[in-house]
């Protein structure tokens, strides 16, 4: 397998081409952006750190049933992975209020929220990923109805997953943001679960372990990921 021209830089990643036209390398940088690329910072190690991350994190799934992109880790930072067509929505769970719940809803961080709250949003820093509902994702045709159903319930299936795997290791999983594509047809779960996507609480003392540490300034942002991993058994 050889490595090609750079297809794509995201703000955090960037996608290879290889030899095999269905397959796609993703590089993870150090780069760390916050609040749609207005706050970016290199912190050291964040994308060898994210990339093995991901990596256990997509096996977990793909052994509990879940079809991910994931082919194989090739580097500390680069991971080989199917070639989606991406759709630009980002699918949301929350478990907890946090984030852009409270600000929009007023209502309290840490609020327990049963049953979790599914959201979209749509995938477009300039417009600062605006929530969007199923009726703008079929209209716009940014995927269809089959999709949109598919990806809800490959969600909430993962929700399960690793709302256990987290709570084993003494932690709350708040929420989290997948992205999918389409692979010949079929609804394959894209992109990276890491603590640069998701929130992550330990459960005693509610100590943030996740991108809200470089949110809000909080410092010690690769120290709580690295924390995240050792509990949960990624190899670092
Ligand atoms: P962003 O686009 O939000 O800045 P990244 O820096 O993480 O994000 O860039 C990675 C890009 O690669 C994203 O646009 C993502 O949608 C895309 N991507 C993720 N997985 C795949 C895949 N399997 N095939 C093609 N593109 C992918
Ligand atoms: P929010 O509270 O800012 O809406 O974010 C909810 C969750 O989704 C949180 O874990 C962060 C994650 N997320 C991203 O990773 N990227 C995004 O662009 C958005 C909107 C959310
Ligand atoms: N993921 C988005 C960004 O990189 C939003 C955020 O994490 O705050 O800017």
């Amino acid at each position: 397998m050889e490595k090609r021209q750079e297809l794509f830089a995201g703000k955090a990643k960037s996608v290879y081409a290889t030899d095999n036209p269905e397959l796609v390398i993703l590089s993870f940088r150090d780069d760390t952006s916050a609040f749609d690329g207005e706050k970016i910072e290199q912190l050291q190690r964040k994308g060898e750190v994210n990339n093995k991350f991901n990596a256990f994190i997509m096996r977990y799934l793909e052994a509990a049933g879940i079809q991910t992109h994931f082919e194989d880790l090739l580097s500390h930072n680069e991971v080989l992975v199917k070639k989606l067509e991406m759709m630009p929505v980002e699918c949301v769970v929350r478990n907890r209020a946090a984030g852009s719940l409270c600000r929009r809803l007023g209502v309290e961080e840490g609020m327990a929220l049963d049953p979790p709250v599914f959201e979209f949003f749509l995938k477009n820093d300039p417009l600062h990923d605006p929530m969007i509902n199923e009726y703008h994702i079929e209209t716009f045709g940014w995927a269809t109805a089959e999709a949109v159903a598919a990806m809800k319930v490959q969600t909430f299936k993962i929700n399960q997953i690793l709302s256990k795997l987290f709570f084993d290791a003494g932690m709350v999983l708040v929420d989290y943001k997948l992205e999918f594509g389409l692979f010949k047809g079929e609804v394959i779960l894209g992109d990276e679960f890491s603590p640069d996507g998701c929130r992550l609480w330990d459960a005693a003392s509610g100590k943030k372990l996740d991108k809200d540490r470089f949110r809000q300034g909080l410092g010690g942002v690769i120290e709580a990921y690295e924390e995240v991993a050792m509990r949960i058994g990624v190899p670092l």
